[in-house]
């Protein structure tokens, strides 16, 4: 089954927040744990809403079926001397991953941001032992810029993040 993907609307923000506790519970590669983002549904769907109407922010919703089983999404800085690229972020439920889902995500996520007259380009920080995702990454043409030491504490822990970066040809 293709995943089917969209972008996020006001309204998927009861489900978003249920989906973010979930990741966040399967993996600790995320910037979330299974307490997910601490926001009420109603300030979700006002972030939801600031990003849809925000020509430098893309959010998108993948589904199989009826469930959303992954996010992705880009932020550009409100500031125009550094609003020609982004940060991305992507998910995919744990249940999911394999199955070429979190590719497609991003290859949306990329066609979006060279749409969008604004985004040069795309740029990530990724812990460096989350050999899956650096691997995906790489299949779609970034590059490693970089290592930032100590970049995440996770469990009292503290490692290191690669830096990565897509230049859009636009
Ligand atoms: C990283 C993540 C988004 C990838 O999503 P996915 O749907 O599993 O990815 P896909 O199935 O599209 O692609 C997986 C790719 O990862 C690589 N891969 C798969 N299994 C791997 C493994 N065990 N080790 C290393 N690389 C692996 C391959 O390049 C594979 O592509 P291929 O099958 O075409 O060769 C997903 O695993 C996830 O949500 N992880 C937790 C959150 C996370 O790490 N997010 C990124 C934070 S920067």
């Amino acid at each position: 089954m293709s995943v089917k993907i969209r972008e996020t609307e006001p309204e998927d923000a009861g489900m978003l927040l249920a989906y973010l506790k979930q990741v966040g519970s399967e993996t600790d590669h995320l910037l979330i744990d299974g307490n997910g983002v601490p926001m009420t549904e109603n300030e979700e769907a006002t972030f939801l809403s600031r990003i849809k109407a925000d020509p430098g922010a893309c959010m998108l919703a993948g589904f199989l079926g009826e469930e959303l089983v992954a996010v992705a999404s880009y932020q550009a800085s409100d500031n125009q001397r550094i609003a020609h690229h982004a940060e991305l972020a992507v998910s995919v439920k744990k249940a999911c991953w394999g199955k070429g889902v979190g590719n497609a995500m991003i290859e949306a996520l990329i066609s979006e941001a060279k749409e969008s007259g604004q985004i040069r380009h795309l740029h990530l920080k990724v812990k460096a032992d989350n050999e899956r995702a650096i691997s995906l990454y790489r299949k779609l043409g970034f590059v490693e810029t970089g290592r930032y030491p100590d970049f995440f504490l996770i469990n009292g822990v503290y490692e290191d993040a690669l830096l990565m970066h897509l230049a859009l040809s636009v």
